[in-house]
């Protein structure tokens, strides 16, 4: 798969790595994308760096993982990307003097979602701390991860990509249910195993 990781800061840099790794083709951005050189050493030969508007180019499955605050910024760089696919990472918080502070009663993800309509938006990576995915990937018994979406063909895209990473993929609806996901809801910040994970799911409304 051809992915283009846009903000390949902590959570950016370490799901592109997983991705390049599993032997994924991982092409890395940023505003400067000279600082990238050791990222993308690390992740290997399967991962480049350059633009955002070359990464959005470049790939099929496009990874946002900026900041909330900056995803207009971020998205109108990327350019024209009807039909791709693109899993948000993304969490609502903005920065109140100095400090990131929740923006109740939204979600980013259908805000996105509204946004760009001819985009599969799928919502995944964004309930565990980037040091979850840097540590516990490819566990035994892996982590669940939880995704949402309105398109069957990108959830399984997706799904793929999660257990590519290292972590098992629960699927829990269309991306109205995101609700449950991001900050504020249930399975956010809340790692639990798969099993726990579909005991849970079919509780939520
Ligand atoms: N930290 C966590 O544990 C965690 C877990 C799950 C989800 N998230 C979510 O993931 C997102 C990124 O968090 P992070 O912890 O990875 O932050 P981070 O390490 O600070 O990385 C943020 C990235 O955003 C990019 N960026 C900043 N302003 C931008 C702009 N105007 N246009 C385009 N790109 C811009 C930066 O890229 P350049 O400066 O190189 O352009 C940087 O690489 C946030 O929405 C966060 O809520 C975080």
């Amino acid at each position: 798969m051809k992915i283009g990781v846009v903000g390949s800061g902590g959570i950016g840099g370490t799901i592109g790595t997983l991705w390049a790794k599993a032997g994924h083709e991982v092409f890395f951005s940023s505003r400067n994308p000279e600082k990238l050189t050791d990222l993308v050493a690390t992740a290997g030969a399967n991962a480049r760096a350059g633009t955002i508007a070359e990464a959005a180019a470049f790939a099929d499955v496009i990874f946002l993982a900026v900041y909330y605050w900056t995803t207009d910024e971020a998205i109108a760089a990327c350019g024209n990307i009807d039909g791709k696919i693109l899993i948000d990472a993304t969490n609502p918080y903005l920065l109140e003097n100095g400090k990131p502070q929740r923006v109740p009663d939204i979600s980013a993800a259908l805000e996105l979602a509204a946004k760009v309509p001819q985009v599969h938006v799928v919502k995944a990576y964004n309930t565990l701390p980037t040091a979850t995915f840097a540590n516990e990937a490819h566990r035994r018994d892996p982590y669940a991860l939880f995704y949402c979406g309105d398109d069957t063909a990108a959830k399984a895209t997706v799904a793929q990509l999660i257990m590519d990473s290292g972590f098992t993929g629960v699927d829990i609806g269309d991306l109205i249910q995101v609700i449950h996901q991001e900050p504020g809801g249930v399975l956010y910040n809340h790692p639990m195993s798969v099993a726990e994970a579909q005991k849970l799911v079919p509780s939520l409304v």
